[in-house]
């Protein structure tokens, strides 16, 4: 057997989960648990960058844990941990931080975005990428699935890795980065011209199903779901029938079937009918999961432990990397 490829993904734990997060990540990287040999971290300490309240934090990590075992990330064929709880993460971000110019951190998009907005810019703000280098580069990481807007990240990922290795010798693999295609996107029911967004989502009531959401809100959602002023339902790139799409990709990818047969089966229905089929559907992928959700969160000791077991199998797997790092810096 060929080694399997390590495959890190860092999931923020701000916002609630949404289908568009099930249907493009979640739903894969569950089915793929068996090829890969993944990694999955909540990403709280980056979420401090920005202020959290406490209270929210903790209830929003613990509920982005429960979700994704929910869903199926299955502990003992992933790892999946909390970045706060593995102290490697922020030591090597020290180490890190040392071989990384400032100007590399201050030509960062995503910085200059955030920091525009804020009155006051936290030191952390700036390091962001920093310690995302590090939980990337701890584990030996080949690839890294994210968003486009993390691209640049990346690139900074590996020269940051590249620089080190230069200065100490060869430490760090270099890790490259997976962009999903445009397919596995799920645009906003409200305004499917933007891809579905946890922060749209905070806003726009009628933008997203999230995962936890009753069959009544599913519903809710739906029933406004932009569509267009024709009757057709087909699959199509057409800017106008852009909502109409979209509520099929959903369909086609909760229910598995072809679009010849998705189509076959709406012909001559109604908008009306689509839309309720597509939140039946929804309603029924979500089900299984919100009933495993209940019951993990009914007992936080049972799902602390498990985080905690989580916790220390990424410790011990970051050890090695983090040891080597320090040793080539001339630590005794
Ligand atoms: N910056 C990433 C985002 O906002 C989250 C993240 C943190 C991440 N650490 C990571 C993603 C490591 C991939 C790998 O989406």
């Amino acid at each position: 057997m060929t080694a399997r490829k390590i495959v890190f993904s860092g999931i923020q734990p701000t916002g609630d989960f949404h289908l568009g997060n099930y249907i493009g990540a979640v739903k894969r990287w569950v089915a793929d648990q068996a090829l890969h040999d993944n990694i999955f971290c909540i990403v709280d300490l980056h979420a401090i960058t920005l202020y959290q309240d406490p209270n929210v934090l903790r209830a929003k990590i613990r509920q982005a844990a429960g979700v994704l075992l929910a869903c199926g990330i299955d502990p003992q064929k992933s790892l999946l941990f909390v970045q706060s709880q593995v102290s490697a993460h922020p030591e090597l971000t020290w180490l890190l931080n040392c071989v990384t110019p400032i100007g590399w951190l201050e030509r960062m998009t995503q910085y200059k975005d955030k920091a525009a907005k804020q009155e006051s810019v936290s030191t952390g703000l700036l390091d962001y990428p920093v310690l995302m280098a590090s939980d990337i580069l701890l584990y030996q990481t080949d690839y890294v699935p994210v968003g486009e807007d993390q691209k640049q990240h990346i690139e900074l990922t590996r020269d940051i890795a590249q620089r080190f290795n230069n200065l100490y010798g060869e430490t760090f693999a270099l890790p490259e980065g997976i962009f999903p295609k445009v397919g596995a996107r799920i645009m906003g029911l409200d305004d499917p011209t933007v891809k579905m967004s946890k922060s749209i989502a905070t806003d726009q009531k009628h933008h997203a199903v999230g995962l936890l959401d009753s069959p009544d809100q599913v519903w809710s959602v739906l029933k406004r779901a932009t569509t267009d002023s024709g009757k057709e339902i087909v699959f199509s790139d057409a800017p106008s029938k852009a909502g109409v799409n979209n509520l099929l990709t959903i369909y086609q990818a909760l229910t598995d079937q072809t679009q010849i047969e998705i189509e076959k089966h709406f012909e001559g229905k109604l908008y009306g009918a689509l839309k309720r089929e597509v939140a039946d559907v929804i309603i029924e992928t979500l089900a299984p999961i919100q009933t495993r959700y209940n019951e993990l969160m009914q007992d936080a000791r049972a799902l602390d432990a498990i985080l905690q077991s989580s916790a220390e199998q990424a410790a011990a797997r970051a050890a090695p990397t983090l040891r080597k790092a320090k040793e080539h810096m001339g630590f005794v």
